[in-house]
């Protein structure tokens, strides 16, 4: 690996919901102002980069993810000077902000759209894929594809007697980049962020920006539900309208917008699904393509608590990614249940996960709350804000999907984050107001000032973490070698880092036993445990051997 390190290779990324990070306004909504009083708390985390979720002008029917001006701030967060101020601050205090730039579809409310669906001849008719339907005067959709979400990919407009194709909900309709105009007016749009200073973008379902040119029917597929390998979901494959030829091309091209602009670099990572090895194609063949991607393997197997099952995935993204390419570890997002809820809220082995993540190669990426342990809320999908949830609240079903660590409704890792024990969790300057989503009733126990002031919380657990990989560059660059345990890699698993004459090695047990591990090494010295109060190693140079506890986690120098 080259010595010189562009900031997003060293980097790690917290990403902020606005919605729910911090309400200065007393409305029970988050904003930016709000953001800004807590970027203090970040930096002492020792993050350095943020994404934001979107915070652009929208109706709010997907939260910020359908965006009715992509040049403006939604009023509800604040304005475009709240923004410039957010962005300085960070800047000031050597921080990189990352937005989300949803380039796949627009809100239905759009200018644009309106402007599109009004009439054919309409010069923005070519903007969103319209065309017409199949049989019976042509009300039958034009081809058989199914949304992300289920249900037909095709909504019809009676007054043009014409279908226009959407990848996600009928709220939100996907632009045409084989129109040259378009993707002109999204590239602009970038330049007009990166302009302003922005560090970097954060893709939205990038893997659904072009479909077949033809139309072509998708297969049908005995899956139901999609896993993080395959798109093919509620039967039917995903072939002609994710992960298309033109959409790897197009990451090239994204690349090239960001490369006009230097010192600092911009960096681009992407929403995409799909194996290791499909995701890969989005490097580019140079590595000339995205930065980096989500790697969202890793989180089913992270989840699943099985040293094996994770280690496979990690040699599987080493082997896909070797470096210079840069790996994401990630363990949710706002779309996924919290990580700590799947380990039955258990700390120690929330402690174990975060020495995993911090240690690995590449960049990775905290939701906001992961840090204190927030857990998963449960919200009732009839309640649910989430059009997701809204969508499935008539269908008797989430009892089924929960058995598969499904979650109909995203609002359950959306709630106020909890910053104290007081009302509201301390989300909002006004205790009374009513949380645009209710507060988890852990945070009397679980938020920021408690955790503190707490040596063995988890937040300290973390920013123990943060400070180490911060300080070495073992682990911000170094290589990555497995370390083999024998009959205990069923239950440990052990990694180095190296780089140059700096080597880290990590232990990691995943199951409640304790054991002596072989292992020879000349004075070995202990730079973190996830154990209260273990402040030495207590190693056997005869035996060569040191004892590793239940649910530990260790880096050794
Ligand atoms: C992405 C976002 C999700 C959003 C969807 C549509 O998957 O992460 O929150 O609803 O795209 O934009």
């Amino acid at each position: 690996m080259t010595e010189t390190l562009k900031w997003w290779q060293k980097t790690v990324i917290y990403q902020i919901y606005p919605r729910s990070f911090k309400d200065n306004t007393g409305n029970g909504i988050g904003d930016l102002k709000g953001i800004i009083e807590k970027l203090d708390y970040l930096k002492e985390l020792g993050v350095e980069t943020v994404w934001f979720s979107p915070f652009f002008e929208s109706p709010q029917k997907d939260h910020g993810y359908d965006i009715t001006n992509f040049r403006a701030i939604n009023s509800e967060y604040g304005t475009m000077q709240d923004f410039e101020t957010l962005l300085k601050k960070m800047h000031d205090r050597n921080m990189k902000m990352v937005v989300d730039f949803v380039l796949n579809h627009t809100s239905v409310d759009h200018p644009w759209f309106k402007e599109s669906a009004s009439n054919k001849d309409n010069p923005k008719r070519n903007w969103y894929i319209w065309r017409d339907g199949k049989k019976s005067g042509g009300k039958k959709p034009p081809n058989n594809w199914k949304t992300m979400t289920g249900g037909r990919a095709w909504l019809y407009y009676e007054n043009t007697n014409q279908w226009v194709y959407f990848h996600f909900l009928p709220s939100m309709i996907d632009l045409n980049y084989r129109n040259p105009e378009v993707k002109n007016e999204m590239f602009n749009t970038m330049r007009f962020w990166l302009d302003k200073g922005v560090d970097g973008f954060r893709l939205d379902i990038l893997h659904a920006i072009y479909e077949d040119e033809q139309l072509r029917d998708d297969k049908f597929c005995f899956q139901i539900f999609p896993s993080d390998k395959n798109t093919a979901a509620l039967f039917r494959q995903h072939k002609y309208d994710l992960n298309l030829p033109e959409t790897y091309d197009f990451s090239m091209e994204l690349r090239r917008v960001m490369d006009e602009y230097r010192n600092p670099e911009r960096f681009l990572v992407g929403e995409v699904f799909g194996s290791i090895e499909d995701v890969r194609k989005y490097y580019g063949p140079n590595n000339n393509g995205l930065h980096t991607t989500f790697l969202f393997e890793f989180i089913t197997a992270a989840i699943s608590f099985k040293p094996q099952k994770i280690a496979k995935v990690i040699s599987r993204i080493e082997n896909s990614l070797p470096s210079p390419y840069t790996p994401t570890y990630v363990y949710g997002n706002h779309d996924r249940p919290r990580y700590v809820s799947f380990l039955k809220n258990d700390v120690q082995k929330a402690k174990l996960l975060a020495t995993m993540q911090l240690t690995l190669r590449g960049v990775p990426f905290i939701y906001y709350g992961e840090e204190i342990g927030m857990p998963n809320v449960k919200i009732k999908l009839k309640e649910s804000q989430d059009p997701i949830g809204q969508k499935y609240a008539k269908f008797p079903i989430s009892q089924i999907t929960s058995l598969f660590g499904i979650s109909l409704t995203r609002d359950g890792c959306r709630t106020p984050m909890q910053w104290t024990p007081e009302q509201n969790a301390g989300f909002s300057t006004n205790k009374n107001v009513k949380t645009w989503l209710k507060v988890s009733d852990t945070y009397k126990k679980i938020n920021v000032e408690v955790e503190e002031v707490n040596p063995n919380s988890l937040l300290n657990c973390y920013k123990k973490l943060l400070k180490i990989r911060n300080k070495f560059d073992s682990l911000q660059k170094g290589e990555l070698e497995f370390l083999n345990l024998g009959k205990l890699n069923e239950k440990c698993l052990a990694f180095r880092r190296i780089h140059e004459a700096q080597e880290l090695n990590i232990f990691l047990n995943f199951s409640k036993d304790s054991f002596n591990l072989q292992w020879s090494k000349q004075d070995p010295k202990l730079l973190f445990s996830t154990i209260p109060n273990k402040n030495m190693l207590e190693y056997d140079s005869q035996r060569n051997s040191f004892k590793l506890d239940g649910y530990e986690g260790l880096i050794l120098e």
